[in-house]
């Protein structure tokens, strides 16, 4: 069998969607998510792999940033649609995809790749490694009540156009402050609230709140659905949070305090939020909230280390040579000595003999701060020359916020 693997024509994406929604074991109008797509994604970046006149696999990006910590952003893409056909699956369809995606990161300059996951065996091998985590937020809103004063400022929105550029706007400043955060398409605003069509959903019907400060500038909002409003014969209702966002504290306490406070309630779900959600700080009794089902988040692969390193802010200082695996790369590894500190750092390509060797993969988990590097390659293996280089990478590596991303795709 020869496949050719190679980006995709505008009269093709029928095809695509076809397999992608196959390998996903999802049976949407085909024709129609294929003329919502074409205009949406970048046939530049979207690879099909054909066999024959058969396409049978997908992989495409999208071009966003990602937030590091300290708040700077860097040229990242975002990896999505990986999908191969059940009929020639695991003959390296997947890998020869990847490889035509991963030579055009570099040449595009894109520091880093990003995606989220379906399976959790898939991607390391590729380089990529688990960065962020998420849970599930449960808030039992009969076994507590709030500290503070009651909420103010939120209101009840109908989605149009000027709502929502102020819910872009809150986003955009938000991506920014956290870590792992990336920019979203704009489309997805509209796709979001309703304005547009969810192609493989549905138009989005649920409800949106804002919430303005004391001078009336919107400083957060959250977007939610009830999945049920009875159990059997009293009100039960669990409201599920899509989105919740907000700038200050007090936009924060005040969007879940509403949320808490609705009739007919008996839990707030909210998946998908960060591990150092500070809803329990908010409650006289803070077990009546608790993160369950946690996961991992948004994987991280670095193509361009020197500068993905460069670009972060480091809370200690210190030194080391690092050699990174990256099959990818030419060569296979690079040796870069890495000069760290509060006040930047600098990561240039040298001869000196190394004091840690990592895979790219582990260094990936590590980057944003949430994982810890000794954890990243406990498994999969590392070496130590400098005996302790292994204790001193960690220590540099951490960041004091969790990282988080929100945005899945
Ligand atoms: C995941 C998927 C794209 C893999 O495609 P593929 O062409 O079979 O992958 P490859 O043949 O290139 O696999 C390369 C290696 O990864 C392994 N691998 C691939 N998918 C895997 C999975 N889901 N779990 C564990 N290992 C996997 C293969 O076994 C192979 O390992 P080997 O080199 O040791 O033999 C395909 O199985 C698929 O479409 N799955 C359903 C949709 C999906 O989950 N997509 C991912 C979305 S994030």
């Amino acid at each position: 069998m020869s496949i050719v693997i190679r980006t995709i024509a505008p009269d093709e994406y029928a095809a695509a969607i076809d397999v992608m929604t196959s390998a996903f074991l999802d049976r949407p109008d085909i024709a129609r998510v294929a003329e919502s797509v074409r205009d949406r994604w970048d046939a530049g970046r979207t690879w099909v792999a054909f066999d024959g006149a058969r396409a049978c696999g997908t992989f495409r990006s999208w071009a966003t940033e990602l937030t590091v910590p300290g708040g700077a952003t860097l040229p990242a893409a975002a990896v999505s649609a990986v999908t191969v056909l059940p009929t020639h699956r695991r003959r390296g369809i997947m890998t020869g995809m990847a490889a035509k995606e991963h030579a055009a990161i570099r040449e595009r300059g894109e520091a880093v790749g990003v995606l989220w996951t379906a399976e959790y065996p898939i991607y390391g091998r590729l380089g990529y490694g688990p960065a962020t985590r998420t849970g599930t937020m449960r808030l039992d809103v009969s076994r507590t009540r709030f500290h503070g004063a009651p909420a103010t400022g939120v209101e009840l929105v109908t989605p149009d156009p000027t709502v929502r550029d102020e819910v872009r706007s809150i986003h955009e400043m938000w991506r920014v402050r956290r870590a792992g955060e990336i920019r979203r398409a704009p489309i997805r605003f509209d796709v979001a609230l309703g304005l547009e069509d969810n192609p493989w959903a549905g138009r989005w019907k649920g409800f949106l709140a804002l919430r303005r400060d004391a001078g009336g500038a919107v400083d957060g909002f959250v977007r939610y659905n009830a999945l049920r409003t009875w159990d059997d014969d009293h009100a039960g209702a669990v409201v599920e949070v899509q989105e919740l966002y907000a700038l200050t504290d007090e936009a924060y306490a005040a969007l879940w305090r509403f949320l808490a406070e609705i009739d007919l309630l008996a839990t707030v779900k909210a998946p998908g939020r960060p591990l150092d959600e500070r809803l329990p700080w908010l409650l006289a009794n803070a077990r009546a909230a608790r993160m369950t089902d946690l996961v991992d988040g948004l994987w991280v692969r670095l193509f361009d280390v020197p500068r993905a390193l460069e670009a972060r802010c480091w809370a200690t200082a210190g030194s080391l040579v690092l050699e990174v695996v990256d099959d990818d790369a030419a060569g296979g590894r690079s040796r870069l000595a890495l000069d760290a500190g509060p006040d930047g750092a600098t990561c240039r390509p040298t001869g000196r003999d190394a004091d840690l060797v990592v895979p790219v993969a582990a260094l990936g988990a590590a980057y944003l701060g949430g994982t810890r590097l000794c954890d990243a390659v406990i498994g999969t293996g590392f070496e130590e020359p400098t005996p302790g280089a292994l204790a001193v990478a960690d220590r540099l590596f951490r960041a004091a916020d969790e990282p988080w991303c929100s945005t899945g795709f």
